[in-house]
């Protein structure tokens, strides 16, 4: 079969991102545009700043990308660009740009849901992985255990009923006077500290239940430092951080391993921004090892947001003939199946 180039666009939230790919597996560039210095001064992303700066940088994005592959868009077969779940305004500057191109340029056009293309990541950095495996997707925006029957038969097993794990370490870092984002901060400070200096509660649901919360984590570290505050008493910080990382991780890693149990299946994979934590893949390292388990974890640019990962994942929606027209709408919310 002839090679497939496919352009993958991200846009769902800080990062303005371009990137082509062969058959789903090879990246041939990526350009990335990210805006974290200029969300950083609000503590968090200001969603119209974020569809200002999309708009402003990515067609430099896309035709830095072309450029650095050595192709034009006449070479390319499909654009794939995420269409949701994500920031309403930043996505549709995405969408809107890439119907635009692929109607010019009479390019086939594919959505991308961002949680498949974070999955996605892995096929990039590791080309013998193949369906069926279970991921643990955990991001800024999301906390899922997924069964990926087949490349595009993703069923959820698992979610947050409130917090994401990347959110938590977000408000955790910002109470804790860090910058945004808060998770690297957490992840370098909780080196220095004792992860068991303070007992925070690992909510772990009802019995054998898969879903998750990080909401009552987070108020317990802020009632924490609220009665320390009260009580004059100086808190260390890296304590803290030590202390809520092991906390999130203790739960993340009991759950994909009763996934595990439950499912029978014995290959993981790790995506999104919190699968760069290097205490998360320390512990879920020893885990798959304790239990022979196969455990792919993505290098950290491809765990947080980029395009190679939505035109990996195109790619195979392409192969699956989910094709999409010039229709296709931005869906914040987005369910994943
Ligand atoms: O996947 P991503 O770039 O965007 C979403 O789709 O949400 O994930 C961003 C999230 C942020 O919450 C950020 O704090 C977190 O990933 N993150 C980390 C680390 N690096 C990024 N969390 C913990 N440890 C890290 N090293
Ligand atoms: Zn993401």
């Amino acid at each position: 079969m002839k090679d497939k180039l496919i352009l993958g666009i991200e846009t769902s939230c800080d990062e303005t991102s371009a990137a082509i790919v062969k058959n789903g597996r090879t990246l041939l560039s990526e350009v990335t545009s990210t805006q974290i210095d200029i969300h950083r001064i609000y503590g968090g992303v200001v969603p119209e700043i974020a569809s200002r700066n999309h708009l402003q940088m990515l067609p430099y994005v896309v035709a830095e990308a072309l450029e650095k592959a050595d192709l034009t868009i006449d070479d390319i077969d499909a654009v794939g660009v995420t269409y949701g779940p994500g920031l309403v305004g930043a996505l549709l500057v995405g969408l809107s740009y890439a119907k635009a191109l692929a109607y010019a340029s009479k390019k086939t056009l594919i959505g991308v849901h961002h949680i498949k293309g974070h999955i996605a990541a892995n096929y990039l950095q590791y080309p013998t992985l193949e369906p069926p495996f279970l991921g643990l997707v955990v991001s800024g925006g999301h906390t899922n255990i997924v069964h990926v029957r087949d490349y595009c038969d993703i069923v959820t097993l698992g979610k947050t009923i409130d917090d994401a794990a990347g959110e938590a370490y977000d408000k955790v870092a910002r109470v804790l006077g860090f910058p945004y984002p808060g998770g690297p901060e957490i992840d370098a400070h909780a080196k220095n500290g004792r992860g068991d200096e303070i007992a925070f509660p690992r909510v772990m649901l009802e019995h054998e239940s898969l879903d998750f919360s990080f909401s009552g984590l987070k108020s317990a570290v802020l009632n924490y430092l609220n009665s320390m505050d009260m009580k004059n008493i100086e808190v260390n910080p890296d304590d803290v951080s030590a202390s809520f990382q092991e906390a999130v991780i203790d739960v993340l890693v009991a759950k994909i391993q009763l996934a595990a149990k439950k499912t029978r299946i014995k290959t993981i994979a790790l995506s999104g921004g919190v699968a760069a934590n290097s205490r998360l893949k320390e512990r879920m390292t020893e885990m798959a090892q304790d239990n022979g388990y196969m455990l792919y974890i993505p290098q950290p640019k491809y765990c947080t947001d980029n395009a190679s990962m939505i035109a990996s994942c195109a790619y195979y929606e392409l192969m699956c003939g989910n094709i999409a027209d010039i229709y296709l709408n931005a869906v914040a919310n987005l369910p994943l199946g």
